[in-house]
């Protein structure tokens, strides 16, 4: 291995052409997407007032490899590929055992990985004439990520903002006007779904996605756009993954014993982590690959396995998904990207089948591991991308204490330069405990659709 190597870059030519379908590889398929109505598996058609229809064939595909169009290659190379850093200050630190490698995604224009699929959502918009994109963001990384796409290829774009997001975090709010997006705080005065709510309610991801949804299935030159989730959604980040199997492999790495990533809605965490499920589901390899969320949303870790609406009002399809029940609101956490009631099916199928391992952590522990993190690699976290950091602490301790010498591959999935008055509250002993409640989510359960 080489002696002290901190990055493992790529060049532009080195990117892959191709993003990783895992469904292809599943050995059991995946439960279909559900009509709220009728309850039938929905169909292209159903999908077709919301998405382009290159986006809906990608949703249902099971081609293994789906290729990337040549504009959206154009437009990853302003910050792809992106780099893979060997964590040697951390370890330092930590006195482990073992070796960290983190991917970091902070590089992008918007600062984390929601370009890799806004890019590509816009530009198949793009071919077909649409006018405007709306949709919703949590701490504001998906908001900016897509007003940056739609700016890159002439599209307006309307952004749903988790209203104690609107509130606490402006400086996001000017960067998504900056990249010439408009923001309304949610729940907003603008529409049926808004309106069930008070317009001081802190908000949820689930609420802006029914604010948004509405929005774009009642006008005919608007679409929506989400951001995580969705089966292509996962596939465009898949890149991350790609990249850095090869990289490891310049690293001279054979071999990965873990994988961690956070996961919100799972985007982040499946793009680097299927490319990784993909030689564990062929019995090529068997890394532990573990997805980490925050205690005050355990989707994976409390939830149930079963059919809910991807919205809080209950406008979209049913998803087989761990859920906490779609009207479950979480407590106002600073990882605002994490506090989802759901989780992609994708990644909902592989921790139900065993392939994939679930974590909850506590916004504390998480803030502490972001610190020592950015004190030792010079990066600061996303406060959502802390929740893998501190898994992967946990572990190269325990790896330590075991004697073991595992290699840990590690999402940073963003940067927290714009989340800095949560780094703030954690210095100075504000930041709040983090609270579930597990009557209100088996009050929530009690409201999903009985299937
Ligand atoms: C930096 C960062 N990481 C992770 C997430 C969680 O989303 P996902 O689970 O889709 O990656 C978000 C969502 O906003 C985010 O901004």
């Amino acid at each position: 291995m080489a002696d002290k190597q901190h990055k493992f870059v790529l060049d532009e030519s080195e990117m892959p052409t191709h993003w990783y379908n895992v469904t292809a590889d599943f050995p059991t398929p995946p439960p279909p997407p559900l009509h709220p109505g009728t309850h039938e598996p929905v169909g292209p058609d159903d999908l077709a007032p919301l998405f382009p229809i290159e986006l809906i064939m990608q949703e249902v595909s099971s081609e293994r490899y789906v290729k990337i169009p040549e504009a959206v290659r154009d437009v990853y190379k302003q910050w792809r590929p992106s780099p893979l850093y060997r964590a040697h200050e951390w370890e330092k630190k930590l006195g482990t055992t073992a070796r960290i490698y983190y991917k970091y995604e902070g590089v992008s224009p918007a600062g984390s990985h929601k370009v890799n699929t806004s890019v590509p959502q816009v530009y198949y918009n793009s071919l077909h004439g649409v006018r405007r994109l709306t949709t919703e963001t949590g701490a504001g990384q998906w908001g900016t990520a897509l007003s940056y796409a739609c700016a890159l290829f002439g599209i307006e774009c309307e952004v749903w903002q988790v209203g104690i997001s609107y509130d606490t975090k402006p400086q996001r709010r000017t960067l998504i006007e900056v990249f010439g997006g408009q923001v309304h705080r949610s729940p907003s005065r603008m529409t049926q779904a808004g309106l069930q709510f008070p317009e001081d309610h802190t908000g949820s991801l689930g609420i802006a996605i029914s604010e948004a949804v509405e929005v774009a299935a009642g006008a005919e030159d608007t679409k929506y756009s989400l951001g995580s989730v969705l089966n292509h959604v996962l596939l465009h980040q898949t890149i991350i993954g790609e990249e850095a199997l090869l990289q490891l492999a310049k690293a001279g790495e054979d071999k990965v014993d873990m994988v961690i990533g956070c996961a919100g809605g799972g985007s982040n965490f499946a793009g680097l982590a299927f490319p990784f499920l993909r030689g564990k589901l062929a019995g090529d390899s068997d890394p532990r690959i573990i997805a980490v969320e925050p205690t005050s949303c355990p989707t994976l870790t409390k939830g149930e396995y079963r059919y809910d609406f991807g919205d809080t009002v209950g406008m979209t399809p049913l998803l087989k998904m761990y859920t906490l029940g779609h009207d479950f609101v979480p407590s106002p956490i600073h990882a605002g990207g994490l506090r989802y009631h759901g989780m992609a099916p994708l990644v909902s199928h592989a921790v139900h089948e065993g392939w994939v391992e679930a974590s909850a952590i506590d916004q504390h522990e998480c803030f502490s591991a972001a610190l020592e993190f950015a004190r030792t690699e010079g990066f600061v976290p996303a406060p959502e991308s802390s929740h893998a950091l501190a898994q992967a602490r946990r572990e190269a301790l325990a790896a330590t204490e075991s004697g073991t010498e595992p290699v840990i591959v590690v999402g940073l999935s963003g940067h927290g330069l714009l989340e800095l008055n949560a780094y703030a509250e954690f210095m100075t002993d504000h930041l709040a405990d983090d609270t579930f409640s597990a009557e209100a989510a088996a009050d929530a359960l009690a409201h999903t659709p009985q299937i």
